[in-house]
């Protein structure tokens, strides 16, 4: 029987569980839970005999794929595969995947919800701005941002996008302007969502430079990681800036020294962009068949190492 371990630091919601755990079990496959753990070790020791993980923004680093001696598939149920050593994997012939698009809409509107949040002044009661009539750039035009793209329209405002790995075609025929650079898009647009991933090319590439080109009020969407800022360019914006904010759900290390910025920032507690029952669906549910297409056919449909 093959042995899957769901190793969630932040479980799933309860609906999404109970499918993934009836996925595996009408496959004949041993499917365990380990959630909420206290800490890394704790998880080297859980993944010892598994042969699949479905994991989130969990760390599957060297240590984790060493002593996890029978693993074949690790699958990160979401998009973004920072958190696992794709070199240590690949030299472990362990195949990594992704479940791209299957929780995206979530964090697209999580998006679009802080932005209301902070236009309102934080729903003080105070009187704030619109939605209606601005600009939004879309930093990189994937799964997320094309969401954000289509909401943002819903709202009345007009979409600028940056992504040199799309077609501008492909990115007019959802009605959405393509610019050719990066600066272009942060000097048009009041508002800007990122959309990137960590990467050795993106990590501290948002940076003071490029914040300053931003228009008027402006206002920086961040659901995407938080390596991507540069946090001291950050808290100069703030300090050089009156009118610029931030809000993100991947709060900056130096949080503590925005504090003076209160009204102009706003993080989310905990990383929560994907927290919904229906992406937690979407996602467990994809990552599930995936292991099981793995291991019975052989397919590596969304492999990233
Ligand atoms: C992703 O990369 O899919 C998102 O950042 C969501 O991450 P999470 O599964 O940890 O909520």
């Amino acid at each position: 029987m093959i042995k899957v371990l769901v190793a969630t630091d932040k479980p799933f919601a309860k609906v999404a569980s109970d499918q993934i755990r009836a996925i595996f079990s009408e496959a004949g496959y041993h499917c365990t839970f380990f959630e909420k753990y206290p800490d890394q070790d704790s998880l080297v020791q859980a993944v010892a005999d598994a042969e699949a993980i479905i994991i989130r923004s969990d760390i599957v680093d060297q240590n984790v794929i060493e002593n996890a001696k029978n693993l074949k598939i690790v699958v990160r149920a979401g998009a973004g595969y920072d958190n696992v050593d794709l070199k240590a994997a690949s030299e472990h012939n362990v195949v990594v995947m992704n479940t791209p698009g299957q929780n995206s809409n979530a964090v697209a509107e999580l998006a679009i919800g802080m932005m209301l949040y902070q236009v309102r002044n934080h729903f003080n009661g105070s009187s704030g701005t619109e939605l209606f009539g601005k600009t939004i750039g879309i930093h990189a035009y994937g799964n997320v941002g094309k969401h954000v793209a289509r909401i943002a329209r819903g709202f009345g405002m007009t979409v600028y996008a940056f992504d040199p790995f799309v077609s501008h075609s492909a990115i007019e025929n959802d009605g959405v302007i393509a610019v050719e650079t990066v600066e272009e898009l942060y000097s048009k647009c009041q508002f800007v969502s990122l959309h990137i991933p960590a990467n050795e090319k993106t990590k501290k590439s948002i940076n003071f430079e490029l914040l300053s080109l931003m228009p008027a009020n402006a206002m920086l969407v961040n659901t995407a990681r938080k390596e991507v800022i540069c946090e001291e360019s950050l808290k100069r914006s703030f300090n050089e800036r009156k009118d610029f904010c931030y809000v993100s759900d991947v709060a900056p290390g130096n949080l503590s020294e925005l504090d003076a910025f209160s009204s102009r920032i706003f993080c989310t507690p905990k990383k929560m962009g994907a927290q919904t029952a229906e992406a937690n669906i979407n996602a467990g549910i994809a990552a599930a068949n995936q292991i099981i297409g793995f291991f019975e056919k052989n397919d590596v449909t969304f492999k990233v190492n």
